[in-house]
């Protein structure tokens, strides 16, 4: 009910299009508005098979991938998400022959100067995380513009994850804090995970709840590591040129229908126990641990 209510009352008051897809999979069962993941983090996988599949370069797979990242970033603020993570180009990218790399930064580039002028004008906040070093000082610039410029917008808080690797983005963060103690100016003694989470290129964006990875591996690859620490995941074998907006819907219905405990337990579990489960518990526990 929430996104046919949220949906409608955005669209008329802003103008906003709200895709077909959108109208056609609003039903009774779609998730209420507390089961939407405020932070959704997307592994944007299948670009080279979708090209390969039509016998062409896998950079057009890229190209036409700029096509499924326009979709999912309308659809996710027209839907009220409130964070959005986009794995763009892993620090092992590199490992990728020359001229692909070449393209991919070209792409970049060209999505930068194309998109966040459009962006900024939905009140989209554009951020980056990973490694600024080396990086084209031209593509820094771009990011260091797109940050600049939309940096009070509030419809949707949109990460490009860009030369980034997980595990690099927690040394950075140990060394920040590392420097800090040597210092004198922190006591180890008293790092908090809430201390490490800050340190991280990601502070200020919350947990992801909801991890999506498109194109059919199962795999994090070196992608949110402490942030995924509770994240849901949605795999779909869909390569990414061709996810769209229904795919982002299935994916939140899919998460609202998933019960997050937290390492809890269900808040439904009865608590008392009968007897005859306390019997049965004390005869498991024999079977185990022998009589002691
Ligand atoms: C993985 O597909 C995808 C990437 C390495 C990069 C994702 C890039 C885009 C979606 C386009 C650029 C986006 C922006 C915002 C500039 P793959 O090449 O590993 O596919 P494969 O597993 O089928 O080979």
């Amino acid at each position: 009910m929430f996104f046919r209510c949220g949906a409608f009352s955005r669209t008329s008051k802003k103008g906003l299009r709200l895709t077909k897809p959108v109208l056609e999979t609003m039903s009774p069962e779609t998730p209420p508005k507390g089961r939407l993941p405020k932070h959704v983090a997307i592994i944007m996988d299948g670009n080279g098979r979708w090209a390969k599949n039509r016998l062409l370069p896998r950079e057009a797979g890229h190209v036409k991938g700029i096509s499924a990242v326009r979709k999912v970033v309308r659809a996710a603020r027209e839907l009220g998400v409130q964070y959005l993570t986009l794995y763009t180009f892993s620090t092992e990218n590199w490992r990728r022959p020359e001229s692909e790399v070449r393209h991919l930064m070209g792409l970049f580039r060209r999505y930068c100067r194309a998109d966040v002028q459009k962006l900024h004008g939905h009140n989209v906040r554009v951020r980056f995380i990973g490694a600024r070093s080396g990086i084209a000082p031209d593509i820094a610039e771009l990011i260091e513009h797109a940050e600049t410029l939309t940096a009070n917008n509030t419809a949707l808080n949109l990460a490009f994850a860009f030369n980034y690797g997980s595990r690099e983005e927690l040394a950075e963060g140990m060394r920040a804090l590392a420097r800090k103690a040597a210092a004198g100016q922190l006591d180890p003694e008293s790092i908090t995970p809430e201390m490490v989470g800050g340190s991280l290129q990601s502070a200020g964006i919350p947990d992801a709840d909801l991890v999506i990875r498109s194109g059919g591996e199962r795999r994090l690859s070196n992608f949110l590591l402490w942030q995924a620490a509770y994240a849901e995941f949605v795999f779909t074998d869909k390569l990414w040129p061709d996810f769209g907006e229904a795919d982002l819907e299935a994916a939140l219905a899919e998460y609202a229908g998933r019960e997050r405990r937290f390492g809890g337990v269900s808040a439904e579990k009865p608590q008392g126990r009968t007897s005859l489960a306390e019997t049965a518990l004390r005869t498991l526990a024999s079977e185990v641990f022998g009589s002691d």
